[in-house]
């Protein structure tokens, strides 16, 4: 395991310092309340092994690895893997550390919103790029750019695999109001207090920046950027998974 630094963590976000604060309740906040969480992560990590199938050594980028929870659900179907762990946060990204520590993986700490983030160690191409929950921090210019910069990293034939939230009034209510169920459920079995996730949410509303298209707006983004078979895999109200192929 090893540990680097991007040259241009600069511009760092609210949304990761936002990230810094939440790090130590992450997992049990994310799996607990986050709908459908654990299906998407399989979900990413089912369609990664499927498209890795018969591959000896594979490669796999986790852009926005957060604690590692999708690196891990991948190493579990793919025990041979590379990996490659990148995150804005320097707090969830020493979590992953420990928690992948019987994982083949780097980590690098960089912002994605940087027009250089895949340089230095990331110039080495990868069978399959994944990100999970993190594209909607991404403002629509740096989002276009970011799908640029990755095709230039994958494989010829290789994948990319992005679960995140999409726009629509309707389905934001639908999304937020089993949410809020999920909230009410884990402060009454004691995990967390009423008080510390308003004070989380308070500090998501002031530094958390969103960023909301709808999925075939984000499905045309990644076909304008060259990626094929572009394709829906799962949706979930306004959170869905899309995949992309970098042409042979
Ligand atoms: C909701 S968490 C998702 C983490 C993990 N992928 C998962 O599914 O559990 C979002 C992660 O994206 C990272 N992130 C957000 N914006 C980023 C950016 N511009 N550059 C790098 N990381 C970013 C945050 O630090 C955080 O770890």
């Amino acid at each position: 395991m090893s540990f680097s630094s991007c040259t241009a963590v600069k511009n760092m976000k609210d949304t990761v310092e936002f990230f810094d604060f939440q790090a130590p309740v992450y997992d049990l906040y994310q799996q607990s309340c986050i709908p459908k969480y654990p299906e998407m992560l399989s979900i990413v990590a089912g369609f990664t092994a499927h498209v890795c199938e018969g591959r000896d050594t594979v490669s796999i980028l986790d852009l926005g690895c957060g604690t590692g929870n999708t690196t891990l659900t991948i190493a579990r179907l793919l025990p041979r893997a590379r990996f490659c762990c990148l995150d804005g946060s320097m707090k969830m990204l020493a979590l992953a550390g420990s928690k992948l520590a019987d994982v083949k993986a780097d980590f690098v700490h960089a912002n994605l919103g940087d027009s250089g983030w895949q340089s230095r160690r990331l110039d080495t191409p990868v069978d399959v790029a994944v990100s999970t929950f993190v594209l909607e921090h991404l403002p629509f210019d740096q989002y276009k750019r970011f799908l640029r910069n990755v095709r230039r990293i994958i494989k010829r034939g290789g994948w990319m695999i992005a679960a995140e939230g999409y726009g629509g009034d309707i389905l934001h209510q639908l999304y937020f109001a089993e949410m809020a169920k999920l909230e009410d459920e884990f402060v009454a079995k004691g995990f967390m207090t009423a008080e510390s996730i308003n004070e989380m949410k308070q500090l998501s509303a002031e530094k958390e920046f969103h960023y909301f298209a709808y999925s075939h707006e984000k499905r045309q983004w990644w076909q304008d950027a060259g990626f094929e078979e572009v394709l829906t895999i799962r949706q979930y109200y306004c959170v869905g998974i899309i995949a992309g192929r970098q042409p042979l």
